[in-house]
């Protein structure tokens, strides 16, 4: 017996799976519809690159998902291993079945499932030169993913999620995280404890909005933390929210466009934000 037929043979924790109807299967497809996934408070994640770094980052894996044809893939067997290791199942599914579950014609070799985390925001004390973002009512999940990989990116701490917003742990969101879904702490509120949280905290907590008073670049975001708050995409911030901030700032704009994109707004204000703390990589 090789080593993978032992595995095979072991405590069943590397199963092959062909058949669609396979009830393990359903449950992983089922993760598609929010729904499903706020039963099993789970999400999914696709590639060999992703499944890595959040194993590295500490995240639990419940299920890893391989394409038959990647056996013999040594980096996918050292990763598989790692997650019999840890406890997850590990599936080796056809091409059709890893299809099926990402709905992509050219599915990636290597999907993981991992447990969502969400943390509440009134525990959350933001310090020195921290930086948060939270988004009002976000609807658009390339939004979303976005500006979790900005956030990211610039080294914020997490993002906030104030009111009804869109399934940060959507298979669109994940993928335009690009891998910072793992990287990214998410929190969670309405706008009231949004509105009483800030009143408890010391940063400055500023809003973007077209009518905004003052230049964003005008403002001096250094000394203390940074509460960046973005509005909605349709209706931008509502008054009490837009109230609840220390600034209201403006990107000015010429030409046609009524507004920004809100991840690209997102990307200017925390590019001009993190101006005097990111290195300048010494050009
Ligand atoms: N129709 C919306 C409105 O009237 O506010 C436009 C919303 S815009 C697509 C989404 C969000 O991006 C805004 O709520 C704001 O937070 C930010 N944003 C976009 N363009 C901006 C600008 N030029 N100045 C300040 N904030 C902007
Ligand atoms: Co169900």
């Amino acid at each position: 017996m090789n080593d993978r037929e032992k595995r095979l043979q072991g405590p069943g924790r590397v199963k092959e799976v062909t058949s669609l109807s396979n009830p393990i299967v359903k449950d992983i497809k089922a993760l598609q519809l929010k729904k499903h996934r706020d039963e099993q408070k789970a999400f999914m994640a696709e590639g060999l690159k992703l499944v890595i770094d959040a194993l590295e980052l500490g995240w639990s894996m419940t299920t890893l998902i391989f394409a038959k044809s990647a056996r013999g893939n040594p980096l996918i067997e050292k990763t598989a291993a790692r997650a019999v290791a840890s406890g997850a199942d590990v599936l080796e599914v056809s091409e059709k079945v890893l299809g099926a579950i990402t709905r992509r014609d050219n599915p990636q070799m290597v999907v993981g499932i991992f447990k969502q985390t969400m943390l509440p925001l009134d525990k959350l004390k933001p310090a020195g030169t921290d930086v948060y973002i939270a988004l009002d009512r976000v609807r658009d999940p390339g939004n979303l993913g976005t500006v979790i990989r900005t956030a990211d990116a610039v080294g914020a701490k997490g993002v906030i999620l104030v009111g009804d917003t869109v399934d940060p742990f959507s298979l669109e969101t994940v993928r335009a995280t690009m891998g910072s879904i793992f990287a990214v702490p998410l929190l969670k509120s309405s706008a009231g404890e949004f509105l009483f949280w800030r009143e408890k905290i010391n940063a400055l907590v500023v809003g973007t909005h077209l009518r905004g008073s003052v230049d964003y670049r005008s403002v001096d975001y250094s000394g203390r933390p940074v509460i960046l708050l973005m509005g909605n995409e349709q209706q931008g911030l509502p008054d009490p929210l837009a109230n609840g901030c220390e600034k209201l700032v403006r990107i000015p704009q010429e030409g046609r466009a009524d507004s920004l994109n809100l991840a690209v707004a997102t990307g200017v204000m925390l590019y001009e934000i993190r101006r005097s703390v990111l290195p300048d990589g010494g050009y």
